[in-house]
């Protein structure tokens, strides 16, 4: 999906009924405690990039589908608003002052780096090695894990 069609799609994001009964089903209590730290718009996301998987690919592999709940639980540790978002993807391409404005301002840091902190939370929610692998690789190019792979699809696509 492109940038500026995910922006608006952020800026209206709204939770249901429906979900809560998903995520009361499927996390236990401590990942759900983690899992309600995501603002509104990244609970979305990540609720719709589950979805995508059991939809288009009919994933059960429980694994999978908590790494798409988690994948971007990184982006906890700062607060990272639709328009710091659209921020951080404009400036990474201009890497000079993306590698700057990383050192100097921490959302910056903390949007550049999501992944690999998303790992670190994934670890301390207890959640196992698979899951923590994939978090940490979600946004790696040229894999060969299937998986993540089709985490990258569902993610591009929402
Ligand atoms: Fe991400």
């Amino acid at each position: 999906m492109n940038r500026i069609k995910q922006y608006f799609k952020a800026k209206r994001a709204k939770i249901y009924e429906k979900d809560y009964q998903f995520l009361l089903g499927f996390l236990n209590e401590k990942e759900l405690e983690y899992f309600n730290k995501l603002p509104v718009y990244e609970k979305r996301h990540s609720l719709d990039v589950c979805y995508y998987l059991i939809n288009k690919y009919g994933i059960e592999d429980q694994d999978l589908l908590k790494a798409a709940l988690f994948h971007d639980i990184g982006k906890i540790k700062a607060k990272i608003t639709p328009e710091r978002k659209a921020m951080t993807v404009i400036l990474k391409k201009i890497p000079f002052l993306a590698k700057f404005l990383e050192k100097h301002i921490y959302f910056f840091k903390v949007y550049y780096n999501h992944a690999e902190y998303g790992a670190e939370i994934c670890k301390e929610i207890g959640l196992n090695e698979r899951i923590v692998g994939i978090v940490r690789h979600h946004h790696d190019k040229n894999l060969m894990d299937e998986d993540v792979i089709k985490l990258q699809e569902a993610d591009e696509k929402n």
